[in-house]
């Protein structure tokens, strides 16, 4: 028997790293997928995937992982995380197979949709009952285990879809907003760090300084009204404060030289606001546009590698 999913990556609109505080954040859910295949197998478990996309390579026997020579260490490491979460699926005995269109890390959440994708094949195979919040929250254990620290908000966007509210009060609270049509242009740039060592750098300043926490506090502010301008369909507004929160993205220090360049070229070219999304160090830029074309050719010429416009959410993990 063989299990067929697909698990979306994600963008987020407003609010990384300061998510991982508690303070609110709101995550588009994008109709880019991973595909994750469970097969039934003798008595092993066999991760495999393209060189050029996943780089999984490593076979689990019940006491020794062998790894092959196109497995990076950070996805053996995510891989044996994956285990650990899903142990009391009684894990050997099935074949993983992952395909990415994008290099796992490359700050669209792709790393929280394997993660994702591979809990809710292997549940689904198992016969198991697990619904999209559970698939969500054991996901989110795997990226906790990896980051050292981390809110749950890529595997929630990855799971449930849409378009999420994130916030922690005295639980996380996650909510789905109602969001028309809307156009952004997503660059994919070269990641120069990891999310693990971008979050850990990151709580090292708010350790150091305590104006970082003014910033992350500001940020949270900035999401909420956000929020009220995408309620309002406030285009302007919205796009105005992408900026403001790529401006805070710059003072944690964590916008690369060409990312930077590429949100100035988007907005030159007509983006109403454009943002790094998600941890930095390189990764994804985000855009919002009344005409895509223009901007999407700007972040072609700042160095992106992939370029992406897209207007509705994905409907978050589905069984193909
Ligand atoms: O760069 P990505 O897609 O891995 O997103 C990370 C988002 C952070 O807010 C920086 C971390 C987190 O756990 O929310």
């Amino acid at each position: 028997m063989q299990v067929r999913v697909r698990a979306p990556t994600k963008v987020t609109l407003f609010g990384e790293h300061s998510v991982v505080y508690g303070y609110p954040a709101i995550v588009f859910s994008l109709p880019i997928y991973i595909d994750v295949s469970a097969t039934e197998h003798d008595d092993i478990l066999i991760v495999t995937g393209p060189a050029n996309v996943s780089s999984v390579d490593l076979v689990i026997k019940e006491d020794r992982i062998d790894v092959g020579p196109k497995t990076k260490k950070y996805l053996m490491r995510y891989i044996s995380y994956i285990l650990k979460a899903i142990e009391r699926f009684s894990v050997p005995g099935i074949m993983i197979e992952i395909k990415s269109p994008l290099p796992v890390g490359a700050g669209l959440g792709t790393s929280a949709a394997v993660a994702v994708g591979t809990v809710a094949a292997i549940s689904i195979l198992k016969g198991l009952n697990v619904d999209k919040m559970e698939i969500a929250k054991l996901a989110w254990e795997v990226e906790k285990l990896v980051q050292g620290r981390a809110s749950p908000m890529d595997t929630a966007a990855s799971a449930l879809g849409g378009v999420l509210w994130i916030e922690k009060k005295e639980e996380w609270n996650i909510e789905p907003l109602s969001v028309d049509e809307i156009n952004l242009v997503i660059g994919v740039f070269e990641k120069q760090k990891t999310t693990a060592s971008l979050v850990a750098e990151v709580a090292e300043k708010l350790k150091r300084n305590r104006l970082y926490s003014e910033v992350i506090k500001l940020m949270g502010e900035i999401a909420r009204e956000a929020r009220r301008a995408l309620e309002d369909r406030d285009w302007k507004r919205l796009g105005e404060l992408m900026k403001l929160n790529h401006a805070m993205l710059e003072a944690l220090g964590v916008v690369t030289e060409e990312t930077s360049r590429a949100v100035h070229y988007a907005i030159e070219a007509g983006a109403l606001g454009a943002k790094v999304s998600g941890a930095g160090g390189g990764g994804a830029v985000v855009a919002l546009a009344e005409d895509p074309i223009p901007v999407a050719s700007a972040m072609k010429v700042s160095g992106a590698k992939k370029v992406f416009t897209v207007s509705e959410p994905s409907n978050g993990v589905e069984i193909l």
